[in-house]
């Protein structure tokens, strides 16, 4: 039993990939632009503001940025040495064993689904605003979560907006780097847009007090703000792709997390100085906004680029989601029909639709702002997994190390970035808390009656 529970899996050299190190720092810093910015910029600096930190949002913004540059290093050392798909699932399988592997996925798939779940929430916001902006409405009883008191049944926009892009995912449409730099380019120019024409309208009067929760406050607020980096690992599995890793893997993760920290300081001081921070616990803070100041037309531009922006990123999240689920069912964790491959399309076709339905049929009847803060939970368990991996990564000294990403100033850089992310899960609510272990009791379950049998690696050992 015991070598069952942390049994290894091993390090297959054919699983390898051969890919074409075709990527440069600045490829890395607009893919993880691209990953990285959506939600978290147009509604957390206001919901966050308001209820935990005040305007000293902007040091959370900093101190999450911290967290997740150190744990993106050790992202980028063991993609290097373990380039297989999974993440930190498959990451924790070949180091830790597979229950700890198991655990560490059941986290991620926290992160993926629930993200997918509060982008779509936060998607419908701006939707519905936007259409407001053209008369358009949709029936009271149809756009938010199961709520009778408030009138409310279904947010059927935000299952739309997930089925339909589960339906590009099926299609196998790759993400274009091209079409990846223009959404960037919409995305920042929407940003400063809103950044320059609020400037005008802050009232430093607004910033006082500054930091009214204190600094507990800005602790909690860096727990919550963690959402709004998430998508870096992205730039941490190309590690494969990059011309010069040594070089261009840290400038790309350090340069995609300033230049997205430089974004959510600036827009956040913006905000608490155009509208007292009391008042900013609305869906769209950003472009509400730009309504109190009467700047209509930047209302319309602004809510029409958050809408563009979200969706790139449920596309992101869907497709980590759905490729995880996949690796577990590779590995026998899950019945086999998720990871099977559409013999024409070459994509998991049944595992992503079977994905998307849950997932939108929970975004669509579960209030999910209360759960949105398990994303962030589930991020940190797989991040700090990830820290410590690293030392244990060097120890199997794997061949490929050798060429591979290593992360600088080792072993002190891995143990920080564990230490901080079990210091910002200490900060996360005890709703939180109790929630989590309620989903891992669930994961165990699943792993003990299922998992454990059906295992790839129980029926080489027979
Ligand atoms: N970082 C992503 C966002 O803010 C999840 O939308």
């Amino acid at each position: 039993m015991k070598n069952q529970l942390f049994r290894k899996l091993p390090l297959n050299q054919q699983h390898k990939a051969q890919f074409n190190k075709s990527m440069n720092a600045f490829d890395l810093i607009a893919l993880g632009v691209g990953a990285v910015v959506g939600t978290g910029i147009f509604i957390l600096p206001g919901t966050v503001a308001a209820m935990h930190t005040g305007p000293a949002i902007v040091f959370s913004f900093i101190l999450a940025a911290i967290v997740c540059a150190f744990s993106a290093l050790c992202y980028s050392e063991l993609a290097s040495a373990i380039p297989l798909a999974g993440s930190a699932y498959t990451y924790s399988y070949v180091l830790f064993g597979e229950l700890i592997a198991w655990i560490v996925g059941w986290s991620l798939l926290l992160e993926y689904g629930l993200a997918v779940a509060a982008v779509a929430t936060g998607w419908s916001a701006y939707f519905q605003s936007l259409i407001e902006g053209f008369g358009l409405h949709i029936p009271i009883a149809l756009s938010g979560s199961f709520s009778p008191a408030n009138g409310t049944f279904v947010n059927l926009p935000a299952i739309l907006i997930i089925v339909l892009l589960a339906g590009v995912l099926t299609i196998g449409v790759k993400e274009s780097a091209r079409l990846n730099r223009i959404i960037v380019f919409i995305k920042i120019g929407i940003i400063l847009l809103f950044i320059i024409a609020g400037a005008f309208y802050v009232k430093p009067e607004n910033w006082q007090p500054f930091a009214p929760f204190g600094f507990q406050g800005i602790l909690s607020g860096a727990a919550l703000v963690i959402f709004a980096y998430l998508g870096f690992d992205a730039v941490s599995t190309a590690a494969e792709e990059v011309k010069n890793p040594k070089r261009n893997m840290p400038i790309g993760i350090i340069g995609t997390l300033v230049i997205c920290t430089i974004l959510y300081v600036t827009v956040s001081l913006v905000l608490t100085g155009m509208v007292p921070y009391t008042e900013l616990n609305v869906g769209n803070p950003v472009a509400y906004a730009m309504e109190l100041a009467n700047l209509d037309w930047v209302f319309g531009v602004i809510s029409v680029g958050a809408v563009i922006s979200m969706m790139t990123v449920i596309f992101v999240m869907l497709y980590g989601g759905t490729r995880l689920v996949y690796s577990f069912a590779r590995d026998g964790m899950l019945p086999k029909v998720l990871s099977e491959i559409h013999p024409r399309r070459k994509i998991p076709l049944k595992n992503t639709w079977i994905y998307a339905l849950f997932i939108s049929l929970f975004a669509g009847f579960i209030p999910i702002d209360k759960l949105a803060e398990l994303v962030n939970m589930g991020t940190l368990i797989a991040f700090a997994a990830v820290s410590i991996g690293v030392i244990f990564v060097r120890k199997m000294n794997l061949q490929e190390l050798n060429e591979g990403f290593k992360v600088p100033l080792f072993p002190i850089v891995p143990i920080l970035s564990f230490i901080l992310c079990v210091f910002i899960i200490t900060q996360l609510s005890s709703f939180t808390f109790l929630t989590c272990f309620i989903w891992m009791i669930i994961g165990l379950i699943v792993y003990f009656t299922y998992g454990r049998k059906h295992s790839l690696l129980n029926q080489k050992s027979e």
